[in-house]
C-alpha cells in the first residue's frame, strides 16, 4: 500500500478538506472517544459530516449529550450519538463495549482519541496511575472487548481499523527504557511529562503489535501525531495549583528538565496548529484506503522514523507490553470478580443478621407481653 491520495495533503490541511476527499468512504460506523472537546468532537464532527454513523465515547453524560447536540444543529440529518466511556474504569469500559454491541452490529473505525496530559501523580478508579491508565490502559481493554466486531466488520479489501491518537511527546519525553514496567505506578519515580511520554509509546507500540496479530483478520492499526494545537483542553493540569506547587516535575519546569537540546529544537520547530488542522491526520489515519498498516502518521503522511522514539522499533518491548497489559486486566477482572462476590455473599448475611435480630425481638416482646398477662 502507498501513500497516493493523502500525498497531497499536508500540515495546513484541514479534516473537513480530508473527509471531502474521503466522500464515498465515510458511510462507516466510527466510535471516537473523548469527543466531547479538542480534537476528538471536531473529528466526530466531519465524520458526521459526510454521512458517517458516529458513536461519542465520553465520560461525561452531560458534556457528552451537549456534543451529540451541537453537530445535530449544525448537520440536522447527523447519525451521532453518545455512550459514556470513563477509561479510567475497567468496569466503564465494559459496559460501553456491552452497550455498543448492543445497540450496533459493526464497527468499522475506533478512533482512540481520549487522553490526559501531564497530570499531577494520581491514579484511577481500578487503581493504575492515571496516563498509563487511561491513556493506553483503557484503550487496550475497549480494543480487546470490541475486537469480535471488528474482525466481523473488516474485510480483505477494507479491514476495519484502530486508529491510536499519540504523539510526539514519546519521542520528546518517553523514558530512555521505553516502558517503565517495575515501577509502572511512579511509587519510585514520577515525572508527570514522562509519564505522558510513555502512554503516548505505549500508544504506538500498542498500534504495531495489535496490527501484527490481527491484520491476517481483516483489523488494522495506525498512530499518529497530530500537530501542537492551540485552543484544546489538553494542558489544563499543567497550570493547576498541585502543579504549580511541584513545579520542577509537573510543571513546565518538568518538561524541560528532561528534553535534550536536540529534543528542544525537535519541538521549537513545530508550527502551532488549529484545531481543524490538527484532525486531518486522524481523518486520514480513519480513511484513506492506502494506509500503511502499523504506520505512524504525522502532517497527514507517513513517518520514515522522524520523530518516533527509537524503542518503538523493539518488537519485543510491543510484545511485553501487550502482555503486560493483559495480565493487569486479568488480574483486575479477577478482583472485581472476588469484590461481587464478597457483596453478594455479605448480602445474605447481613439479611440472616436481621431476621435473627428480629426474631430474638419477637420473642423478647413476647415472653415481656407474657410476664404483663401473668401478673394481671
Ligand atoms: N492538543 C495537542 O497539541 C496534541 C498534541 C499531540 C497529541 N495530542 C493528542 O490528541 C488527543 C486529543 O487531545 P486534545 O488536545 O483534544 O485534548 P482535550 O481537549 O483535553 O480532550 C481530551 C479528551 O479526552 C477525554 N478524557 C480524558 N480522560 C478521560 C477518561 N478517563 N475517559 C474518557 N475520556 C477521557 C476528555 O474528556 P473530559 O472533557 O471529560 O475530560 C476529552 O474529551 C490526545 O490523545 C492527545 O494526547 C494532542
Amino acid at each position: 500500500m502507498g501513500n497516493s491520495i493523502s500525498g497531497e495533503f499536508g500540515a495546513a490541511t484541514v479534516g473537513q478538506e480530508v473527509v471531502d476527499k474521503f466522500a464515498d468512504k465515510c458511510s462507516k460506523t466510527i466510535i471516537v472517544t473523548g469527543a466531547n472537546t479538542g480534537l476528538g468532537f471536531e473529528t466526530a464532527r466531519c465524520l458526521a459530516s459526510r454521512g458517517a454513523t458516529v458513536v461519542l465515547a465520553c465520560r461525561n453524560s452531560k458534556l457528552g449529550e451537549a456534543a451529540v447536540d451541537k453537530i445535530k444543529s449544525a448537520i440536522p440529518n447527523a447519525s451521532v450519538s453518545f455512550i459514556p466511556l470513563d477509561l479510567g474504569s475497567l468496569k466503564s469500559v465494559k459496559d460501553f463495549a456491552y452497550l455498543f454491541q448492543e445497540k450496533f452490529k459493526r464497527l468499522d473505525v475506533l478512533i482512540n482519541n481520549a487522553a490526559v496530559m501531564a497530570c499531577p501523580k494520581s491514579v484511577t478508579l481500578d487503581g493504575i496511575e492515571t496516563q498509563f491508565g487511561v491513556n493506553h490502559l483503557g484503550h487496550f481493554y475497549l480494543v480487546q472487548l470490541l475486537l469480535p466486531t471488528l474482525i466481523k466488520s473488516g474485510a480483505p479489501s477494507s479491514p476495519a481499523r484502530v486508529v491510536n491518537v499519540s504523539s510526539m511527546g514519546q519521542y520528546l519525553f518517553g523514558p530512555e527504557e521505553g516502558v517503565r514496567f517495575d515501577d509502572i505506578n511512579g511509587d519510585e519515580y514520577y515525572n508527570s511529562w514522562e509519564r505522558y511520554g510513555q502512554s503516548k509509546l505505549c500508544n504506538v507500540l500498542f498500534s504495531k503489535e495489535l496490527n501484527n496479530r490481527f491484520k491476517s483478520k481483516n483489523v488494522i492499526s495506525v498512530s499518529l501525531h497530530p500537530g501542537v494545537i492551540t485552543g484544546t483542553e489538553l494542558l489544563r493540569h499543567v497550570f493547576t495549583l498541585t502543579n504549580i506547587k511541584n513545579v520542577s516535575k509537573d510543571g513546565l519546569l518538568g518538561a524541560w528538565s528532561i528534553l535534550s537540546p536536540q529534543k528542544l529544537a525537535c519541538l521549537s520547530s513545530q508550527r502551532s496548529k488549529t484545531i481543524p488542522e490538527g484532525v486531518s491526520t486522524t481523518l486520514v489515519a480513519a480513511l484513506d484506503p492506502d494506509i500503511v498498516p502499523g504506520g505512524y502518521y504525522y502532517d497527514c503522511k507517513l513517518s520514515q522514523g522522524e520523530g518516533l522514539h527509537p524503542a518503538v522499533h523493539e518488537v519485543e518491548l510491543a510484545i511485553k507490553l501487550w502482555e503486560f497489559s493483559e495480565s493487569i486486566i486479568s488480574k483486575l477482572s479477577k478482583e472485581t470478580a472476588r469484590k461481587v462476590i464478597k457483596v453478594q455473599i455479605a448480602k445474605p448475611q447481613e439479611s440472616w443478621m436481621k431476621l435473627i435480630f428480629i426474631m430474638l425481638l419477637g420473642l423478647f416482646a413476647a415472653f415481656v407481653g407474657f410476664e404483663l398477662l401473668n401478673k394481671l
